[in-house]
């Protein structure tokens, strides 16, 4: 990424800045307090503890969430092979109705051996409350009443929201989110390490690896603090030249959900309108989720070739289980033979990379190391989500952003409300109405 690997609109190193974390406010880092979490602490044990009854007693269990609520758990089950004989499945994340018949139909001879964790930090997004109400209602015409509250859970920070208050009605136990850490910062809390519980991993592990990023990033200079460093090429990329678009693309099947975890991260964060000031500004990266070797027959293209307007960041490491060999005594092939996938997959990236070099692309490789056996573990999944996350605080403090709020998505969940007909937003319906009929 940096000159004169590549020349054109590239970063030279007298560019790039010492930073002080005395810049952030001390809320904008609740999401690192999670992984300072004793070993011990009854929060930690209570994750255990419920991972253990469900993995005990349940055949599968269901993620219902939407978002921040959604994709880390996504990515966790993605990345990491499970380890226990409970299934994981999601639901709710879309309100596509084919999607939503399918999925009950599937589960509905094993309902009695489901559970399902209905998460919503706010507890009113309605997509969760749709399918918390069409589930409740499943549960009750296929089981009975009464197993409504032995097959659901509820997770959420906001006592005071309709999920909260009908969850406690109907005697569903509530698992207590953080109420500080905004949900697409959560995949350490419970909401990610539930399911990485229930998956028969060590949650703790996560937060050792996130804990050994946290350490290795404290450098106030980027060249001894690499999530600095990624933040600052990604913030001078856009300041100095207009890159504007944020690639990130693993080299791995088992990261294709982390890159949707990430598209999140910088998408919700980073696009604000107002900074800090007050101001309108309008900024952000637009973040692309992309994936190895596969995006070389349909993204390379544009990204060589297309407007200089992005970076391109790889990820790749020791992390596969296999390496299966390609054997052929046919002549034209004899460059593949003896060859495994893991070296082609490496190739491949390296490929890649020395091309937008060539073409003049800003790119680098984020690489997974120091695993202590070989695949990918918990604690290398904890600290690449935490590296990231840290990387969008700096980020967006660089950016001089509120980070960590999301207004335009709130506007779209009032006008759905108000659509809706939702009491509360007869007003909102009104002036809408009134809008819709001028035009
Ligand atoms: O990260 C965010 O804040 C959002 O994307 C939320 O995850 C999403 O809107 C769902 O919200 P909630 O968890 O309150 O249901």
């Amino acid at each position: 990424m940096l000159y004169p690997a590549v020349q054109d609109k590239a970063i030279k190193k007298e560019d790039l800045f010492d930073f002080k974390s005395s810049s952030f406010n001390k809320e904008d880092l609740t999401f690192r307090d999670l992984i300072y979490e004793d070993n011990n602490s009854s929060r930690t044990k209570d994750i255990k503890a419920l991972g253990d009854h469900i993995k005990k007693n349940f055949k599968r269990y269901v993620v219902v969430g939407i978002g921040g609520s959604d994709l880390g758990s996504r990515a966790i089950v993605g990345a990491l092979k499970r380890k226990s004989n409970t299934e994981i499945s999601f639901i709710g994340a879309n309100t596509d109705p084919d999607q939503i018949s399918d999925f009950f139909d599937e589960i509905k001879k094993d309902l009695d051996k489901t559970v399902f964790n209905i998460i919503s930090k706010s507890g009113e997004t309605v997509e969760i409350i749709s399918v918390f109400l069409y589930i409740m209602d499943f549960i009750k015409q296929n089981l009975g009443p009464s197993y409504i509250s032995k097959n659901i859970y509820i997770t959420t920070s906001s006592p005071q929201s309709s999920l909260y208050r009908v969850g406690k009605k109907e005697g569903i136990s509530i698992i207590e989110g953080e109420s500080s850490v905004g949900d697409r910062f959560s995949v350490l809390s419970v909401i990610g390490m539930l399911t990485a519980e229930v998956m028969g991993l060590d949650s703790r592990e996560f937060l050792e690896g996130a804990r050994e990023i946290d350490n290795n990033c404290s450098s106030p200079n980027p060249f001894s603090n690499d999530a600095l460093m990624f933040a600052e090429l990604n913030f001078l990329s856009y300041k100095l030249y207009g890159k504007n678009i944020g690639v990130v693309m693993p080299y791995a099947e088992k990261l294709r959900s982390f890159a949707f975890w990430y598209r999140q991260l910088w998408a919700e964060s980073l696009g604000k309108k107002i900074d800090i000031n007050g101001n309108i500004v309008n900024t952000g990266i637009t973040p692309i989720a992309s994936l190895g070797s596969t995006d070389q027959h349909s993204q390379i293209q544009l990204y060589n070739e297309g407007p200089n307007d992005l970076i391109v960041t790889f990820i790749f490491g020791e992390i596969f289980d296999n390496n299966p060999q390609i054997k052929t005594e046919i002549k034209e092939f004899e460059y593949l033979n003896g060859k495994g996938f893991r070296e082609l997959i490496s190739i491949e990236r390296e490929a890649t990379a020395l091309s937008l070099r060539e073409n003049q692309r800003s790119n680098g490789t984020i690489i997974l190391d120091n695993m202590p056996s070989k695949g990918l573990d918990p604690k290398t999944m904890g600290g690449l989500f935490y590296f990231f996350e840290l990387a969008c605080a700096y980020l967006g403090n660089m950016l001089e952003i509120d980070t960590f709020n999301q207004p335009g998505v709130e506007k779209g969940k009032e006008y759905m409300y108000t659509l809706l007909s939702k009491p509360g937003f007869e007003k909102e319906k009104q002036v809408l109405s009134a809008k819709l009929k001028n035009g």
